[in-house]
């Protein structure tokens, strides 16, 4: 098992001193951001202008018009997606706390991934505690921490010949609660386990690389631990601890 680095130095209640952090490692973003945005907009204008070219000497027809308009667009919608999604860095949004079971949570949140569950024939174990301890926690964040796992470990599972398996765990002790996710899949090569949390880090031709920094920086938001155990070939647990909720209006004080 690896200790994943904080991010940042670990934030003060102040949400504007957590936000001046949260805008300096988004300056580390913005180059990569900036990189991966203008690859894709290089992109739409070479598609544009050969259309153009071809337009002007009568070589197009409606049907390579069409495909022409469709890659235009799907690289549009990938750099909105970019967009969207790393402007969850830097967003000063309070977060939404409320006490919370994390069984619902990652019930919830299987509603997402169901259809890649089905499409890559992956078996499903769910060992969720029976009395688990709540937390105080963003349920939109939080689900989203799930599905991105969830996903990745359903992608890690695509290309392997053996029994896909899936299984998510919810424990508590006395101090956190925590989710483990493990997949039967490809596993994660020691030497890229640190950088995965990398913004735009990604072994995926179609992977934007912004999964696991999203989750580290939710769950730190949070006070909260990402654990990763992985062996290339072997499999993945990944997984997140949050501080349980500590009631204060015990009969005891
Ligand atoms: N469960 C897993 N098993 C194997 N590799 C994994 C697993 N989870 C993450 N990875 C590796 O970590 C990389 C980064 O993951 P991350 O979720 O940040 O980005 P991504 O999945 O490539 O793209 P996206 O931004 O669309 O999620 C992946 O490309 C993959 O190499
Ligand atoms: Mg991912």
């Amino acid at each position: 098992m690896i200790t994943i680095p904080q991010q940042l130095t670990p934030s003060t209640p102040e949400i504007d001193l957590e936000h001046a952090q949260r805008m300096s490692a988004l300056g580390e973003l913005a180059a990569g951001l900036a990189h991966e945005i203008q690859q894709r907009l290089t992109i739409i204008a070479n598609y544009a202008n050969g259309g153009v070219r071809r337009l002007e000497n009568g070589r197009l027809s409606t049907e390579q018009l069409r495909e022409l308009l469709h890659e235009i667009s799907s690289t549009a919608l990938q750099a909105n997606e970019i967009a969207s999604r790393a402007r969850n860095y830097s967003k000063k949004e309070a977060l939404e706390l409320t006490a919370l079971n994390l069984n619902d949570v990652v019930t919830d949140s299987l509603n997402y991934v169901e259809e890649q569950l089905d499409n890559h024939q992956v078996d499903l174990e769910l060992e969720l505690h029976p009395q688990l301890s709540e937390v105080f926690a963003d349920r939109t964040q939080i689900s989203q921490v799930v599905v991105n796992m969830l996903l990745n470990a359903v992608e890690a599972t695509a290309g392997i010949e053996s029994d896909r398996k899936l299984s998510i765990q919810t424990t508590h002790d006395d101090n956190f609660v925590n989710v483990v996710i493990e997949d039967s899949g490809c596993g994660i090569p020691a030497d890229i386990q640190l950088l995965i949390f990398e913004p735009f880090f990604t072994t995926k031709g179609s992977g934007l690389g912004i999964g696991l920094g999203l989750c580290r920086s939710i769950v730190e938001r949070h006070q909260g631990q990402i654990s990763l155990d992985s062996e290339e070939g072997k499999g993945t647990r990944i997984g997140f601890s949050l501080p349980l909720l500590v009631c204060s209006d015990s009969p005891h004080g």
